[in-house]
């Protein structure tokens, strides 16, 4: 063959062809290219270097201490109920009209789905009426709308929207109270003061 000729001028030192031979097939001795040898060398590298960080295997924090350095860092930035407004302030939000719409902006974008559009209930309780599962106090519904009742399916919302906007969306549930939805949910909970 020409090409296995060391003379031949075609003669190129990647493509001689192999002693062995199987079932009258042979082979050239093609060396993988060096893009992907550089490339395969360098995943091999970088295998060895991300099992330095792994667990218990290597120097990292690891996968679990990483897990818990970010939910702890999340939990910082949004504060759980405690310490939560004052009831006064609270009260004082009620009243201002300002709070109050901010407030309906956050429940038409997050509460909607489960409550309705005018609070009357669909899969959660109708927030209208003055039968209450977890109370109707202020700080109650702040409570209720802050750590949710995730068993039951209300969200936890101190964990996703920001303290300012609880706080708001909390004013509008109270202003619902007394109105008259469309198509009012049953009566859940314990009766109430009007
Ligand atoms: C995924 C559905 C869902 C969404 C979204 C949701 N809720 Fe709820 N909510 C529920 C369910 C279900 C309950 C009833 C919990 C129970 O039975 O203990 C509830 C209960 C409540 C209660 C207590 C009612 C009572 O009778 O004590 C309040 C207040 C409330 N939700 C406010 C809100 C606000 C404000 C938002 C939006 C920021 C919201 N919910 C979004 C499902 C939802």
């Amino acid at each position: 063959m020409a090409d296995n000729d060391p003379k031949s001028p075609n003669d190129r030192i990647h493509d001689r062809i192999m002693e062995h031979e199987y079932d009258g097939i042979q082979e050239y001795d093609n060396p993988m290219p060096r893009w992907w040898l550089l490339t395969f060398g360098g995943t091999v590298i970088f295998a060895g270097l991300y099992l330095l960080n792994i667990g218990p295997v290597g120097n990292g924090k690891g996968r679990v201490a990483d897990y818990e350095a970010s939910m702890k860092a999340f939990d910082d930035a949004h504060p759980a109920a405690v310490g939560g407004p004052s009831i006064e302030k609270l009260m004082a939000m009620v009243k201002d009209h300002e709070a109050v719409d901010e407030g309906k902006e956050v429940f038409t974008k997050n509460c909607v789905a489960c409550h309705g559009p005018d609070g009357g209930g669909l899969i959660g309780p109708n927030l209208t009426d003055n039968y209450w599962i977890h109370g109707a106090a202020l700080d109650s519904v702040y409570l209720t709308v802050t750590n949710g009742v995730i068993e039951k399916g209300m969200p936890p919302w101190g964990k996703v929207l920001k303290p300012k906007d609880v706080e708001r969306v909390v004013a509008y549930v109270t202003t619902l109270r007394g109105t008259h939805p469309a198509n009012p949910k049953a009566p859940q909970g314990v009766p109430v003061q009007p």
